[in-house]
């Protein structure tokens, strides 16, 4: 039987997260940011001063110890590290800085596609799950693969309204340059890479208004979550 889930995928700053939550919201399914995972991750290693982010049993060994794990909230699952929630300590730019190189390793792929499957198959309706290779490789049987693109300057713009709403003074410039960075690192990647799956839809948002984007998928998904 396919995953009761509907995959999103798209570059940094694509509006996929926003896009998943309000999708979920919509379907009555829960909520799973999986680059959370992989940015709470990289929040610990970098906490507990693991030397090399290159060591990936080290990076999962210093994950699995200090208690990083997804749990449910009802509507949405939140990255946990020792109990606590920590989805505004993995937006920090340090956190962000590191994650490809982190998201990269294979033992770090491996343990963290593990856990967004058994979140997922606990969950009693289904998920909209969003990321990088949800559609390819962590529920290749989703009933709806998504991958949504804007123009790098689309992106770029929206993330310096999210940085301007926390008091920063964004740069968008740099914006684009880390945007496109980030973008050639995840898809130039030895494992996993971003990629569309053969099956997705594709959704350019570049010039759609948010409630636009939303019910784009919103109105694919409804035969499959009625
Ligand atoms: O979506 P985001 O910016 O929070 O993702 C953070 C990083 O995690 C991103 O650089 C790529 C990586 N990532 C990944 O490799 N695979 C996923 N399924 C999700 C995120």
């Amino acid at each position: 039987m396919a995953s009761r889930v509907i995959a999103i995928d798209g570059p940094a700053g694509s509006g996929k997260s926003t896009t998943a939550k309000a999708v979920a919201r919509e379907l009555d399914l829960a909520h799973i940011d999986s680059g959370a995972m992989y940015r709470a991750v990289t929040l610990v290693a970098l906490d507990a001063g693991v030397p090399m982010l290159d060591d990936g049993d080290l990076v999962v060994e210093t994950a699995k110890g200090k208690g990083v794990e997804f749990r449910d909230v009802g509507s949405s699952f939140r990255p946990i590290v020792a109990g606590v929630d920590v989805s505004k300590e993995i937006r920090s730019a340090r956190v962000t800085e590191h994650v490809s190189q982190v998201s990269a390793l294979p033992e770090v792929r491996i343990w963290v596609t593990a856990a967004l499957q058994e979140a997922v198959a606990q969950h009693p309706r289904g998920a909209v799950a969003d990321g990088r290779d949800i559609g390819t490789v962590v529920f290749p049987d989703a009933v709806l693969k998504i991958y949504l693109t804007a123009a790098v300057a689309e992106r770029a713009r929206r993330r310096a309204l999210e940085q301007g709403m926390d008091g920063a003074t964004p740069d968008i410039q740099q914006l684009s340059r880390d945007l496109q960075r980030r973008d050639e690192f995840d898809s130039n990647r030895a494992v996993s890479p971003l990629r569309p799956a053969a099956d997705a839809i594709h959704i350019d948002t570049t010039d759609l208004a948010f409630e636009e984007q939303v019910a784009a998928v919103v109105e694919r998904a409804r035969d499959y979550f009625a």
